[in-house]
């Protein structure tokens, strides 16, 4: 089973992305809320398209993948809370790991498992922001299919390492992006402030080790 290996080779990434978006604090407020949404569509504009693309046909067609997309989500979210929009994260920050069919799998994993705290920071949104419907769009992504929506996931990803031919080297790959891919997350600031040019991206390196 590669899910919970996946989880406990990301578990420690998984703190410090929470601890560094900082979403729970109760000193929320608007302003860093849309700074967080900025960065997650600097991130999912650079990573959403390309994971989609090395999914595969066969692989897009097992996640309903078009369903799955957050991009258009954020962009609302932008547009409700009048935020600028944020430039996409530098292309060549992802295509230096994200190159064949298991790498995708590794960063869906991560961008549907920022899904599964949704409804907790939506909570929290709307107790310390006011924010209901307009300006929650991504993180109340699938609303109440978000666990249903989670097993399908897991189902498509284990089924697809089975399928063969080489299931050891595919989950390898698989967690290698993963982790990757969270580091994107954990080792960027927690946004690029508006009004400031958005940090187009650096290498990750301190996430690699
Ligand atoms: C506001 C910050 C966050 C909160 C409060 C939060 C909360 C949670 C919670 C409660 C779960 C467990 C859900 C369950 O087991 O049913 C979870 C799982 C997960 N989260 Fe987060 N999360 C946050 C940020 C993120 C971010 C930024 C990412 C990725 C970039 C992420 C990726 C994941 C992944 C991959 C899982 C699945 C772990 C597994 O394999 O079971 N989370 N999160």
């Amino acid at each position: 089973m590669i899910l919970p290996h996946l989880k406990a080779s990301t578990r420690e990434q998984h703190e410090r992305a929470e601890a560094h978006l900082n979403l729970m604090d109760p000193a929320l407020d608007r302003r860093r809320y849309g700074d967080v949404l900025r960065t997650m569509r600097s991130l999912y504009g650079t990573l959403e398209p390309r994971v989609g693309a090395r999914l595969g046909e066969a692989g897009r067609a097992a996640l309903d993948w078009p369903a799955r997309l957050k991009v258009p989500l954020l962009d609302r979210d932008l547009r409700a809370l009048d935020v600028a929009p944020a430039a996409d994260l530098d292309a060549g920050t992802v295509d230096v790991f994200l190159r064949d069919e298991a790498d995708a799998w590794g960063a869906a994993y991560v961008l549907e498992g920022a899904t599964l705290g949704g409804q907790l920071v939506r909570r929290h949104l709307e107790a310390r922001l006011g924010l209901r419907d307009e300006g929650t769009a991504f993180y109340s992504s699938y609303g109440p299919l978000t666990g249903p929506r989670w097993r399908a996931f897991g189902e498509a990803l284990e089924a697809r390492v089975a399928q063969g031919p080489d299931p050891a080297t595919f989950a390898a790959r698989a967690t290698d992006a993963a982790r990757r891919t969270f580091g994107l997350f954990v080792d960027r600031p927690a946004a690029a402030p508006e009004g400031r040019r958005p940090d187009p991206g650096r290498p990750v390196t301190r996430s690699l080790t």
